[in-house]
């Protein structure tokens, strides 16, 4: 067993575009952001903050279980984040894939990406029920993803190669709505209660509809990677839009954040909710975009809302 600390990071995540409908299989396209959650693991202090025991109890039990590991040594652990928790940008995930990197190199277990990954996708299991798994492949692998749930144990992760042109990157920027009231796991479940045929006509007329929403989105995230290669503005503000329609329309985006989201598009730019969303009030994060990123400062301003910039497509997973 090492003596000296061992020090682990993994980023927070993005929905460029895609979420909920990858929950159905869809691809989704996702964008690793630099802001990080740091994990720190002491072999000789054994101090732990009560706060984040759920997540120690809960990583440890999910490493104990699929790797078949019975006693694990006492040893004292740090958590620091620069992400915002509970608000779309994969806190949950990037916690829980640094902390297991850094408990296996504790363990002197080696380790790598598609194992580290893989058990967080277990641990995310626990924190939020039926997840797609988009969020831990992109904190874990970093970069710009594309991701597809094929079946249950199936998931396609596939890294964009080219970066955001520059002209384009420049112009994002996102806005913190707040911490919405529903989870997640709740905003999931409101959507799968709506698309669940069932005998009657009304039930079968509404999971029809969310079969088109579904179907939409996926064009829209296709068009998506090409407009982000090919550096097209026009149409990368249209892709936005039209994806935040279907978001709305799924009843995923509160009245509240819809009506910002209405002064961007008319001061001529694009949002968009990402990941879980809700309905009450507060979405989480909203990713923005203006050819003048100014004007959005001014909206976020206006409704006295924090804004920042993130690096989008920044490195996954490492040791420190
Ligand atoms: O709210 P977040 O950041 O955990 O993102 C959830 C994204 C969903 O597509 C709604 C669910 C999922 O597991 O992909």
């Amino acid at each position: 067993m090492e003596n000296s600390s061992i020090t682990v990071s993994a980023p927070g995540k993005i929905h460029l575009l895609g979420e909920h409908a990858v929950v159905y299989g869809k691809p989704a396209l996702l964008a690793a952001i630099d802001l990080r959650v740091t994990v720190k693991l002491n072999p000789t202090t054994y101090i732990d903050p009560i706060v984040h025991m759920y997540v120690r109890n809960t990583i440890e039990a999910v490493v104990k279980k699929y790797l078949k590991i019975t006693n694990i040594p006492p040893y004292g652990s740090e958590i620091s984040s620069q992400l915002p928790i509970g608000c779309g940008l994969g806190s949950s995930a990037a916690v829980s894939a640094a902390y297991i990197a850094a408990l296996l190199t504790f363990l002197n277990i080696k380790w790598d990406k598609p194992l580290v990954n893989d058990l967080t996708y277990e641990a995310e299991k626990v924190f939020h029920g039926n997840p797609s798994g988009g969020d831990n492949s992109t904190v874990v692998y970093g970069g710009l993803v594309w991701f597809r749930k094929q079946s249950h144990n199936r998931k396609l992760i596939q890294p964009l190669n080219s970066p955001i042109p520059a002209q384009l990157a420049k112009n994002f920027i996102l806005i913190n709505t707040g911490k919405p009231k529903e989870t997640t796991k709740q905003m999931v479940e409101i959507v799968s209660s709506k698309f669940n045929p069932s005998t009657s006509l009304r039930a079968r007329l509404q999971s029809a509809k969310f079969r088109k929403l579904f179907d939409d989105q996926e064009q829209l995230v296709k068009g998506l990677v090409t407009v982000l290669k090919e550096g097209d503005e026009n149409k990368l503000i249209q892709i936005i839009r039209a994806g935040e329609k279907n978001l709305e329309s799924m009843g995923v985006v509160s009245s509240y954040v819809a009506s910002i989201i209405r002064k961007i598009e008319k001061a001529g730019g694009a949002a968009k909710i990402c990941g879980g969303g809700g309905k009450t009030k507060a979405t989480g994060i909203l990713l923005c975009y203006h050819p003048n990123k100014a004007i959005i400062e001014k909206i976020a301003e206006g409704n006295s809302l924090p804004f920042f910039s993130v690096d989008l497509g920044v490195e996954g997973l490492r040791k420190e």
